[in-house]
């Protein structure tokens, strides 16, 4: 067995290992082709890289990657806990800001603003960074919840609504209420069972689940994980420049029963999400002295550094191709303009997600449910609306009950829902996902019972008043998003680490 003392030896660019769940690698040769850049495995060069490595890479990655006899054999556990204590001293990073016994009891969340809250506090700065930014100027992430402000009820009275059904059907399947669990990379970031909390918690609450191609668990953890076999889960594909990997993906994902593929179409690039990049601008130093052998430019941040796979010539040519490859139903996430819908709809796709990715993408994209209120329209008017073949979705923003009932009173068959179960889990678990799906179905009731709709069939298109969407005038400016909401400008800093050019600027003139 290798003793800790061995590995550290091996710290530069010309010799350079690993320790991966105790497990010593060779990576030096791997250094070039690392797709997140050298300079991050050479800051683990004869260290153990487990906590870094694992919320990026699902299992299996390393022994993917790496010819066997770069893996070198176990370290004495012993010996390791010299080298974490060493590891201890290295660290740049400061802590979530409240420590785990001072979380606040997970009752005290009331609705689903309040797990960010809690989140913001709990998450390391480096995780809070990759899950809350959007792109740019952000002005997009903050339409998505603004967007719901411009749309007001028409409620009808004296309705018998002692029974509340808000239960219905996702492509064939039946869910408890019209959401998804959409998909969100790297779960581990938050919490060490990443996103198998949401599997947990959306077999319970009977909610699906949309499987990410970047999740930091594996695939088959997550399958493996639901609660029972009857729990549908969905796939989302980044579709790779490599189709036999793509390929096997798909044949893999039908085999173990997922029911419906969700291609990824917004993002031929990933957006610039600058909370996320300065977060990895954490060496100030070191780029004064660069040695221009790190190609790859490490102020990325996180979500930059694991996508270079993602195939940017995809087009419309593409989808018959996975038609002759998988029987799934083939969704498009990511349509943002009625044009795209209806090209979808003729090619007899069987679905849409309206969809910026969350304001993560391009800045300056019109919300899901703006772009929702254009689609259906348009679909009507050449038939191809209503149609249980083709089925519309929408996500981005949607935070609380009234903003999925707008959502299907405009035509939506359900929404998806991102960061808040992010933020849930990060804080309490599977039991923060569940406890948000319940306060979700608590507003659901008595929205619906107050709008006169004792199911989701009588929420239609009268019951909501949209003149003002279209205006991107806000009439509600202090909506509990913008409350939440983190300016740019102060962000971050919080790690010790540069946050603003300003700090940067400043940071360099002390060098
Ligand atoms: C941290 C994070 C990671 C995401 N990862 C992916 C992804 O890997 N694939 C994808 O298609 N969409 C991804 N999205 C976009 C979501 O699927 C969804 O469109 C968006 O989060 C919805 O907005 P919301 O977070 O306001 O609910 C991600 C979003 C966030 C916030």
């Amino acid at each position: 067995m290798l003793k800790y003392e061995e590995v550290a030896k091996h710290n530069t660019r010309d010799s350079c290992w690993v320790i991966v769940h105790g497990e010593a690698y060779d990576v030096t040769e791997f250094l070039p082709d690392h797709p997140g850049g050298s300079k991050i495995i050479l800051k683990y060069a004869g260290k153990d890289a487990t906590e870094e490595y694992d919320p990026i890479h699902p299992p299996g990655t390393l022994e993917q990657n790496l010819p066997k006899e770069r893996c070198l054999g176990k370290v004495d556990p012993d010996t390791l806990k010299d080298g974490a204590a060493q590891l201890q001293r290295d660290k740049k990073e400061v802590g979530p800001s409240i420590k785990e016994d001072k979380i606040p009891p997970m009752e005290l969340c009331l609705n689903l603003y309040d797990f960010e809250v809690v989140a913001k506090r709990v998450l390391k700065p480096t995780a809070w960074a990759y899950y809350s930014s959007g792109a740019d100027d952000e002005v997009t992430m903050r339409e998505n919840s603004g967007a719901f402000g411009r749309i007001w009820f028409r409620p009808r009275i004296l309705r018998d609504v002692s029974k509340i059904d808000f239960s219905t059907s996702i492509l064939g399947h039946k869910c408890s209420m019209p959401l998804y669990i959409t998909a969100t990379a790297l779960g581990k970031l938050g919490h060490p069972d990443g996103e198998k909390n949401l599997t947990i918690a959306a077999g319970k609450e009977k909610i699906i689940q949309m499987i990410p191609t970047l999740a930091s668990c594996s695939f088959d953890e997550l399958v493996d994980a639901r609660i029972d076999e009857n729990q549908v889960q969905f796939f989302q594909l980044y579709v790779n420049s490599n189709r036999a990997i793509t390929e096997k993906i798909v044949r893999k994902a039908e085999e173990r029963g997922v029911k419906a593929l969700f291609i990824t179409v917004d993002a031929p690039q990933l957006g610039r999400r600058e909370k996320d990049m300065r977060m990895k601008f954490d060496d100030v130093g070191s780029r004064v002295q660069n040695d221009n052998k790190d190609n790859v430019d490490r102020s990325q941040g996180a979500a930059r550094a694991i996508s270079s796979f993602i195939d940017p010539s995809l087009s419309w040519d593409d989808l018959n191709w996975f038609r002759s490859i998988t029987r799934m139903p083939i969704i498009l996430k990511g349509v943002q303009t009625w044009e795209d819908a209806v090209m979808a709809a003729e090619l007899g796709l069987n679905g849409i997600v309206l969809s910026n990715h969350g304001g993560r993408q391009l800045d300056y994209a019109r919300s899901g449910i703006e772009v929702l209120g254009e689609v259906v329209p348009k679909l009507r008017e050449r038939g191809l609306f209503p149609n249980p073949m083709f089925q519309i979705f929408v996500d981005g923003g949607f935070r609380r009950a009234t903003d999925i009932l707008k959502a299907v009173a405009m035509g939506a068959t359900a929404v998806g829902i991102g960061r808040p179960f992010l933020y849930a889990y990060s804080s309490y678990g599977w039991q923060g996902v569940q406890h948000a799906i319940q306060l979700l179905k608590a507003e659901m009731e008595m929205n619906m019972r107050l709008l006169g709709a004792p199911t989701l069939k009588d929420v239609v298109p009268e019951m909501v008043d949209t003149r003002a969407l279209y205006t991107h005038t806000n009439t509600v400016p202090e909506s509990s998003g913008s409350q939440v909401y983190e300016k740019m400008s102060t962000a971050i800093g919080k790690a010790g680490d540069a946050a603003t050019i300003a700090d940067i600027a400043d940071k360099m003139s002390k060098l």
